[in-house]
């Protein structure tokens, strides 16, 4: 199976069926997830054709509030299993919501802001869903990714779920000139959300379509941490007991204010000296996602959860820092004062 031509188009949805069928199940069995993500993702390459080495398609798009990643990087976000099985399960039961929610037939509109090349959060779905019960339209602001979405549609016969794409930034978008949306699906994120452009997707999103509309995710918690000091982890796997909270800072919701993220959020370290003798002493920021309803990505579950290091403090700069703060500028990132 090295060209689409040479591929069975029943071969490939039974692929896709397979993944939707192994995300729903309730019991995580890890070799099954990698097994079926993998073939998945086989499959999408064979499709689009893509050359992951490619230096172009490793190029980030700049903008004033984050990056888009290269098509090579947001490709391979697949291959993040625990991410991957938790963001299908959300989208899955925040479409079925919606469809209940429904009070006339029409479908329901997902607007999926930052799909990559191969759309792989919503693919799995359309093998639940009728074409009368779900349409898709696209925002991607990567031109080459956005070709690739259309030529995988079009190769797996989905095109007829697929309302648009549109080569825009989902920051900036006018969703006035959109069907109206129930739905709205964006993971262009980062751990501790740094990087990338998650927060203010979200807000424009927020800010044009209010509390009627499901958005998944549906909360990105962030705490400040404590993390066991990085040379005593070197040799093990990082636990939940080797992170210890200091303070939430906040929850990327609906219902957040710009004003509450880009807070400064004081904390006391003073109290933390019996933790930093027992050999916590790096300072983080530890991230959850709730992707819709139970599934959460818990701490250090997939990249996106792995805790991000501030700074290492220790009783000769412990009294240096007093509050920590989310920075939205062309690399956004946690600042400590
Ligand atoms: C982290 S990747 C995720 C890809 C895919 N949704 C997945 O979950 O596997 C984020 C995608 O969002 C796109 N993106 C990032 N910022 C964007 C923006 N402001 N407007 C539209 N698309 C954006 C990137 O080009 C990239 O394809």
């Amino acid at each position: 199976m090295s060209t689409w031509k040479g591929m069975d188009n029943s071969l490939a949805r039974k692929t896709i069926k397979n993944v939707l069928e192994v995300v729903n199940d309730s019991n995580l069995d890890c070799q099954k997830l990698s097994i079926a993500l993998k073939q998945y993702h086989d499959l999408l390459k064979i499709l689009t054709g893509i050359n992951l080495e490619n230096q172009e398609n490793k190029t980030d798009i700049a903008f004033e509030n984050g990056v888009a990643i290269g098509l090579t990087w947001a490709a391979m976000c697949v291959d993040d299993l625990v991410r991957t099985r938790m963001f299908i399960r959300g989208v899955y039961e925040a479409v079925e919501v919606a469809l209940q929610n429904k009070k006339d037939d029409s479908p329901v509109s997902l607007l999926y802001a930052g799909s990559g090349p191969y759309a792989t959060l919503v693919l799995p779905l359309f093998e639940a869903f009728s074409t009368q019960e779900l349409q898709v339209t696209i925002i991607e602001i990567n031109e080459t990714s956005a070709e690739k979405v259309v030529e995988v549609f079009n190769k797996l016969g989905y095109e007829t779920y697929l309302n648009e794409v549109l080569v825009e930034n989902a920051v900036e978008i006018d969703l006035s000139v959109l069907p109206p949306i129930d739905v709205v699906v964006s993971e262009t994120m980062q751990h501790a959300l740094v990087k990338e452009q998650q927060v203010p997707i979200m807000l424009n999103m927020y800010k044009q379509l209010g509390e009627k509309v499901i958005y998944v995710p549906q909360n990105i918690s962030l705490q400040l941490s404590l993390l066991k000091t990085a040379a005593q982890l070197r040799e093990n796997e990082i636990k939940s007991a080797d992170l210890k909270k200091v303070r939430s800072l906040y929850d990327l919701t609906f219902g957040v204010a710009d004003k509450e993220l880009f807070d400064s959020y004081e904390f006391d370290l003073k109290p933390l000296r019996e933790l930093i003798k027992k050999g916590y002493s790096d300072l983080c920021v530890s991230t959850e996602i709730q992707t819709y309803n139970n599934n959460w990505i818990r701490f250090n579950e997939s990249g996106l959860t792995i805790p991000k290091i501030l700074e290492p403090i220790n009783d000769s700069n412990i009294d240096k820092f007093t509050s920590v703060k989310y920075v939205l500028d062309e690399n956004p990132h946690f600042e400590l004062g």
